[in-house]
């Protein structure tokens, strides 16, 4: 495993004072670190904060891998149904360490329908072999409306294709006892994995919630769970001047409280584009609370937004560079490729092409991550970089790492819980009681009786 944390362009050497951190304020943390570490180890004892323990789950990591290797020969194809902590960790785990073209290539097939858009789902209905389609169910709630909902729709088609033996091709990853998923098992022989107590759903991706998917498609899981067993090793360390997880969450609660409330991570690697996005569910649902954990009014959070090296470079790095200076910019960056072919200029009579002979496309990505750098901190934007030595399961585990366990950092210096989430279930309640759902009938009249007072303008 080899990640490093770069955040000389957040240090006032680099980009200034005005914006800029003095190693004091960070210093100045420890303190306070200390006792979150404290508070967080005590947690995992008490399987209260289940994640730290995820990395040391190598008995079930084999359990896993004999489940796949015997459904990898009976399934064609796989559906994955979950939504958000349970579906963005195990997408990520797929772009990053499957070839970028998998599925015209290798059985089974592997699908992540992770929205309800009936035609959407339709186009996959229409791709794969229900008959011969494992369907894996995730939820720790067991009751999510989407997930439920996209489980229904294909529910027909596999009756419809199986008859009474429909429940041969479902296998559920859910809470160990509660929620409908355990009712629907009570019924039927469906083969369960569990997410263990304590573990939220976007701090789920090295359980059973991203372990099986990737194990199916060859991924090994032992490496992502070894190479997270190293960052937790890394991010236990008490030695906190060290410690990356404390850093990163230093380093952006300075920034949350200097008015700089949006995350950028823009990995320069399409393979890690994927990271991005589970980034942005950890830090925007753990970190974007209303109230401290004494219920003091706070509203705090940064908003994570993703951006892709190079791409982006010609869609967002001008806002960046020149826009409101309210932004810490975290990029990926990939120091070793897999693919080091040789660029050549086939077009002699082109000097102007002369520049890229003898270089790989690997070198031109880095430099210009290398010269977006630049850009930013010669304009006293802070950035940081994670270094993946090499795209590798074990970089990729680590990484997973790292930023639960900054993210835990970060909730404890806000001091907030990083680990509810009572805006989605809001939103979650509301959704429930639109669709008639029984028992919220209340909730019902309340949403209609709102409506009707709302003013309507339209053009
Ligand atoms: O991180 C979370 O807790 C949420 O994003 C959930 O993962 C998401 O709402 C889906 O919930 P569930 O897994 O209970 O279906």
């Amino acid at each position: 495993m080899d990640l490093k944390l770069d955040y000389s362009n957040v240090m006032e050497d680099n980009i200034g004072s005005e914006h800029g951190l003095s190693w004091s304020a960070i210093e100045a943390l420890i303190e306070k670190g200390k006792s979150i570490k404290t508070e967080l180890e005590q947690k995992a004892q008490d399987n209260t904060l289940g994640f730290y323990n995820l990395p040391f789950t190598t008995e079930l990591a084999s359990e896993i891998e004999k489940y796949t290797e015997a459904a990898r020969k009976r399934f064609k194809s796989y559906v994955h149904i979950g939504i958000g902590g349970s579906a963005l960790g195990p997408i990520a785990l797929q772009t990053s360490l499957l070839d970028s073209y998998y599925n015209l290539k290798a059985s089974p097939q592997m699908y992540f329908p992770d929205n309800v858009d009936p035609d959407w789902l339709d186009d996959l209905l229409k791709t794969i072999d229900v008959s011969k389609t494992l369907f894996h169910i995730v939820s720790k709630s067991g009751g999510t409306a989407e997930t439920a909902a996209t489980t229904l729709y294909f529910m027909k088609y596999l009756k419809e294709a199986l008859g009474d033996t429909f429940y041969k091709n479902l296998l559920f990853t859910t809470d160990p006892i509660k929620g409908l998923l355990n009712q629907i098992a009570r019924e039927y022989p469906i083969k369960c994995f569990r997410i263990p107590d304590g573990v939220g759903g976007r701090f789920s991706v090295l359980s059973p919630v991203g372990l099986i998917s990737a194990s199916l498609a060859g991924i090994p899981i032992k490496k992502l769970l070894s190479g997270a067993a190293k960052m937790s090793d890394i991010c236990n360390k008490d030695d906190l001047k060290n410690n990356p997880a404390f850093i990163y969450a230093a380093i952006h609660y300075l920034y949350m409280g200097r008015g700089k409330n949006i995350s950028v991570m823009m990995p320069y690697s399409n393979k890690l584009r994927d990271l991005a996005d589970w980034y942005r569910q950890l830090w925007a649902e753990s970190l974007g609370k209303r109230y401290d954990v004494n219920k003091n009014i706070i509203e705090v959070g940064q908003t994570p937004v993703k951006a892709l090296g190079t791409t982006d470079q010609h869609s967002q790095v001008q806002l960046y560079v020149e826009g409101p200076n309210d932004k810490v910019i975290t990029f990926l960056e990939v120091e070793k490729f897999e693919n080091n072919d040789i660029l050549k200029n086939h077009f002699e009579y082109i000097p102007e092409f002369n520049y890229l002979e003898g270089k790989t496309l690997g070198e031109l990505l880095n430099a210009e991550k290398k010269a977006t750098e630049l850009a930013l901190s010669n304009n006293k934007r802070p950035n940081l970089t994670i270094k993946f030595s090499k795209v590798s399961a074990e970089n990729i585990g680590a990484y997973f790492f790292l930023l639960e366990s900054a993210t835990a950092f970060a909730g404890g210096l806000l001091n907030i819980n990083a680990f509810d989430q009572p805006g989605v279930e809001e939103g979650k309640i509301a959704t429930y009681a639109l669709m008639g759902r029984e028992g919220f009938e209340q909730k019902k009249t309340d949403i209609e009786n709102q409506l009707k007072k709302k003013k309507l303008f339209q053009i």
